[in-house]
């Protein structure tokens, strides 16, 4: 597939998709979805790829959200199947097996959020702006802010942003733990590239378990989420990486992981 609205850069196992609209500050048309959907199933088959990060083209947005014009065409059954697909693809991208980090150059509104909060965290640049404007245009977040957003900062402050719609600086988002970083636009990808890499350094097979182990108990109570651990910890021992991590640290070496990219 041709690629016209994103750009995936792949450079020592860590992926990168920028969102390349920036004239319409990386809006999501349709076409936006498909190209980022297919990309995200690549890059979920490509064994050598250990992490991705998703970014905006230019210095103003990371994604001003869904392409908004197309809203005037809608019915409820439109709706309905717009809202499902956009579910769809933001459950793969939570689920995809790597760990995902959003580097949030700029506006992360509505759908931009929304893709934001699929994935695993998110640092940000000092003019971040995340919002869930949606209620301006008199609906309401259709691609999982309602629900992820809430488990994310607490249904009050959820319920503030959603239903005011207003925007909050990356400092506030970094507050209330929306964020987990914030740094300069100059140094924002240098850091989410060191923390990426610091992850594709450790084994392949205790990421994803420490990965789905935390999706998967998230929203379940909590005797089910210690159960999905206990599992999720025996399977780490499927891996010759548990042992060599035992074995590194007793013999105060630095762990050679099989098929982990040196950090
Ligand atoms: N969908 C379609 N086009 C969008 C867009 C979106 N979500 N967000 C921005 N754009 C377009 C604008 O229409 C404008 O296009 P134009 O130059 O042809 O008029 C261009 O991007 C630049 O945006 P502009 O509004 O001029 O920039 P700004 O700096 O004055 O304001 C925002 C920036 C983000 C505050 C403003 O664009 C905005 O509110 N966008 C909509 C955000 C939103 O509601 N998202 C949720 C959608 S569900």
């Amino acid at each position: 597939m041709e690629y016209n609205n994103i750009v995936v850069q792949v450079k020592e196992g860590i992926a990168t998709i920028t969102f390349n609209r920036p004239e319409v500050l990386n809006a999501l048309s349709a076409e936006a979805l498909k190209e980022f959907s297919h990309a995200l199933d690549k890059i979920n088959a490509d064994e050598d790829i250990r992490a991705l990060i998703l970014t905006g083209a230019g210095e103003k947005s990371f994604i001003a959200g869904a392409d908004i014009k197309q809203f005037l065409t809608f019915n409820t059954l439109k709706a309905k199947s717009f809202s499902e697909m956009g579910h769809s693809l933001m459950n793969k991208l939570q689920e995809l097996l790597i760990p995902v980090i959003a580097a949030v150059n700029g506006f992360a509104l509505g759908g931009g959020c929304e893709v934001a909060l699929a994935c695993d965290f998110i640092y940000a640049s000092e003019n971040a702006m995340f919002g869930l404007p949606e209620i301006t245009l008199g609906i309401i977040p259709g691609f999982g802010g309602t629900q992820r957003l809430s488990r994310l900062i607490g249904m009050s402050m959820a319920k503030e942003m959603i239903f005011t719609g207003k925007m909050i600086p990356a400092a506030e988002a970094k507050d209330i733990g929306l964020a987990n970083r914030v740094c300069s636009q100059e140094k924002l990808m240098d850091e989410v590239i060191k923390t990426a890499k610091t992850m594709a350094s450790k084994g392949k097979v205790s990421v994803r378990a420490a990965k789905q182990a935390i999706n998967n108990g998230m929203n379940v109570n909590l005797a089910t989420g210690c159960s999905i651990e206990i599992d999720a910890f025996a399977l780490c021992f499927t891996s010759p990486d548990a042992k060599e991590g035992t074995l590194a640290f007793l013999e105060k070496r630095k762990p050679d992981f099989k098929g982990s990219l040196k950090e």
